[in-house]
């Protein structure tokens, strides 16, 4: 199967779905066995993570189909569902670690993942350091003796810039560390990460797996070896995620090709067209020919998104702030993904040093609105930023 057919056939299970299209939301805490001896079988196949019904919080075929659909497209051994995208990069992180370890962390990491690393994971004895993300097989003299996960995002939060995730995982498996991705700026229609030798795959499926912003949901696909620890880690931990959320999410995969596309185009249009601006200095693109890691965008991933960055030539908050309260058609608002366009100011927080450019920038969602309508506003905008800067 192709994988515009995966989105959309992907888990589909004509049994368990009792003659209906969609798997339906199936609510529940109790399951009540027939007996005792399948109460022991339903138990048996708890331990094993298989998809049986033996209480609410290990899934139901609702989220079954979800997890099915999202292991099929991005081509791993089996999904754990995640109450939010964070919490799928904290899991995966902690399906992989134990006291004494040490893990590379990108430092374009989104911010959360890295507060999470220095307000919990090292009260736990697990110490963290950041790498410049476009290090590469450099990764090697980072790594120490007890370096167990290198956790990289491509493209960054904020910065955008692609990391060479097969020059990296080389290293780290040379080495018996594992490697996570995470994944979320492409979807796993544009980028396959454990086809580039990552071991689990992170998505927070809140973005364009749901693509309407209404549902927080995170997703971690992994090669057989590695999703067993998190699998673990998730039934320890008790995660559980709301049926009626895994029910939206599948719904909104049916249409993430053609979403996609369309956000890819109007991005393209309007990266070029910001390129053009006397006011930009650069734009976080990888889609674009001159982006630093056009190259490695090329090679592994086969689309782009329609969340970009705007570098400004000369900035200042005053101005950046002007720009963002008039916009019209971008409002002002955390996340991404969904059908609409959205502006935030960006200003990179990094421990490497590695981000020199002005700031503050803008970071721009660009949504499935006429891509005219948004020019013409963008537009708008930046006459209000100049004014500001005189
Ligand atoms: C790259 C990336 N990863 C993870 C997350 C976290 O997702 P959620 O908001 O569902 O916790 C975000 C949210 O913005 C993100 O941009």
């Amino acid at each position: 199967m192709k994988k515009d057919t995966k989105v959309v056939r992907g888990g589909l299970n004509k049994k368990r779905n009792a003659g209906v299209v969609n798997t339906p939301v199936v609510r529940a805490s109790t399951v009540v066995f027939e007996n005792v001896a399948a109460m022991r079988e339903a138990t048996g196949h708890a331990k094993t993570f298989a998809k049986s019904l033996y209480y609410g919080r290990r899934g139901t075929p609702t989220h079954w189909t979800l997890q099915e659909a999202i292991t099929t497209l991005a081509g791993g051994a089996d999904t754990v569902l995640a109450p939010s995208g964070l919490a799928a990069c904290t899991l995966a992180i902690l399906g992989c670690v134990k006291a004494g370890d040490h893990i590379l962390v990108t430092d374009s990491v989104y911010e959360p993942t890295r507060y999470f690393c220095a307000g919990l994971l090292q009260n736990f004895g697990v110490t963290v350091d950041y790498y410049d993300p476009a290090i590469g097989a450099g990764i090697t003299d980072l790594m120490k003796p007890n370096t167990t996960l290198v956790f990289c995002e491509s493209p960054g939060s904020l910065t955008f810039e692609i990391q060479d995730i097969p020059a990296i995982a080389a290293v780290a498996h040379a080495r018996g560390a594992k490697v996570a991705v995470d994944n979320t700026w492409a979807s796993p229609l544009f980028c396959q990460p454990l086809a580039l030798g990552a071991d689990l795959s992170i998505e927070a499926g809140t973005k364009y797996i749901v693509g309407h912003s209404d549902v927080l949901i995170g997703a971690i696909t992994g090669t057989q070896d590695a999703i067993k620890g998190v699998q673990k880690a998730a039934g320890l931990l008790g995660i559980a995620v709301s049926p009626d959320d895994a029910y939206l999410a599948t719904r909104g995969l049916r249409t993430l090709a053609v979403r996609l596309r369309h956000h890819q185009a109007s991005a393209l249009t309007v990266a070029k067209w910001l390129q053009s601006r006397p006011e930009v200095k650069r734009v976080l693109y990888p889609a674009l020919p001159e982006d630093p890691g056009h190259a490695l965008w090329k090679r592994d991933f086969s689309g782009a998104s329609g969340l970009l960055g705007v570098v400004f030539k000369t900035t200042s908050q005053a101005a950046v702030d002007a720009m963002i309260d008039g916009m019209e058609l971008f409002p002002l608002g955390y996340s991404w993904g969904g059908f609409e366009s959205l502006i935030v100011p960006a200003a990179p927080a990094r421990t490497t040093q590695t981000w020199t450019e002005p700031q503050p920038g803008i970071r721009l969602h660009i949504g499935l609105e006429d891509v005219d309508d948004l020019i013409d506003d963008l537009d708008k905008g930046l006459a209000r930023f100049r004014k500001v800067l005189g």
